[in-house]
């Protein structure tokens, strides 16, 4: 299969991440052009991407297969206003807006397949998680269209609709959950006396040395977790301040929290185009 064209429509953070990702597994910077609002904006996002970036979203749109909408939620509904009419049936509409719900692309978009997807920012290094989801006129070839592109940057799962506030709370959120406890391991170890490169060192090397082992181990975390904790030992001091202090109970709060926030995010669009 070819590389589809893909237009990036809002080159920030996310945009710029696919964006690079996609040249790093092989399109051609001709194949992709991004979208941006300000003439700055175009020129930063171009000395980074060595991608065109276009002002006019007309341009944009035309002829590309892929469009890949990676504006914030609050400009999805400005954005669809600006594309609405351009858009053929034949494209397949990818959109990254976390919580905007598919029917608000699919009402504005009329008989497009649309395919909604939750990433990360992993992708940045090719270790991306991207959960998707098909529209009602999302077919076999759009969805490995969309799923040609989500996974150029990771790894790609497709599940339904109504688990995608959850996985923004998982995977999407993700990444913070685990550089807060890379800061706060990395403060703890300073406080034992460690020097700050050598604490910094050993807990980012700790994260990725235990990711790749619970990633290729065909043991599950409880059980890579059970090897290391001994009767009496130090791991089990640490575990047990850790469950007494309620960190599972914290996480379980942060998850659910962030997936209200997801939800809600979802009403607002909703509200937005008068659903
Ligand atoms: N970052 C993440 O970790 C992450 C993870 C999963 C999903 N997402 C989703 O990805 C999307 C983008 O997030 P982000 O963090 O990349 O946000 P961002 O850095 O603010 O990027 C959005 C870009 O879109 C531009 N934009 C807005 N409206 C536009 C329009 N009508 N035409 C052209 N450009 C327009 C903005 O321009 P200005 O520069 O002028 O504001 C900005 O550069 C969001 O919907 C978010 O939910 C992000």
């Amino acid at each position: 299969m070819t590389h589809p064209t893909v237009a990036i429509l809002g080159a920030g953070s996310m945009g710029e991440i696919l964006a690079e990702g996609l040249v790093r597994a092989g399109w051609e910077t001709e194949n992709i052009i991004l979208l941006v609002r300000r003439e700055e904006r175009a020129r930063e996002a171009e000395r980074h991407t060595a991608i065109r970036a276009t002002l006019d979203p007309v341009e944009a749109v035309t002829g590309r297969d892929v469009l890949v909408i990676a504006v914030k939620p609050k400009d999805v509904e400005h954005l669809l206003g600006q594309i609405g009419d351009v858009v053929t049936p034949d494209q397949v509409v990818v959109s990254l807006a976390a919580g905007v719900p598919v029917e608000i692309f699919e009402s504005a978009l009329e008989g497009s397949a649309v395919v909604r997807a939750m990433p990360n920012t992993p992708a940045a290094v090719d270790e991306g998680m991207t959960a998707y989801c098909a529209g009602d006129h999302a077919d076999s070839d759009s969805l490995a269209l969309a799923n040609m592109v989500l996974a150029a940057v990771g790894e790609t799962i497709q599940l339904s609709e109504d688990l995608l506030d959850a996985v923004t709370a998982v995977s999407g959120t993700g990444p913070a959950y685990v550089f807060l406890l890379a800061e706060a391991l990395t403060e703890a170890a300073i406080r034992e006396g460690l020097p700050h490169h050598a604490a910094e060192k050993l807990v980012i090397q700790t994260l990725r040395g235990a990711g790749a082992l619970l990633s290729v181990s065909d043991k599950s975390a409880f059980r890579l977790r059970a090897e290391v904790t001994s009767p009496g030992g130090t791991t089990a001091a640490a575990m047990h301040m850790l469950e007494d202090g309620g960190f599972r109970a914290l996480m379980e709060r942060a998850v659910r929290s962030a997936a209200q926030r997801s939800r809600e995010l979802g009403d607002m669009a909703r509200e937005q185009a008068g659903k």
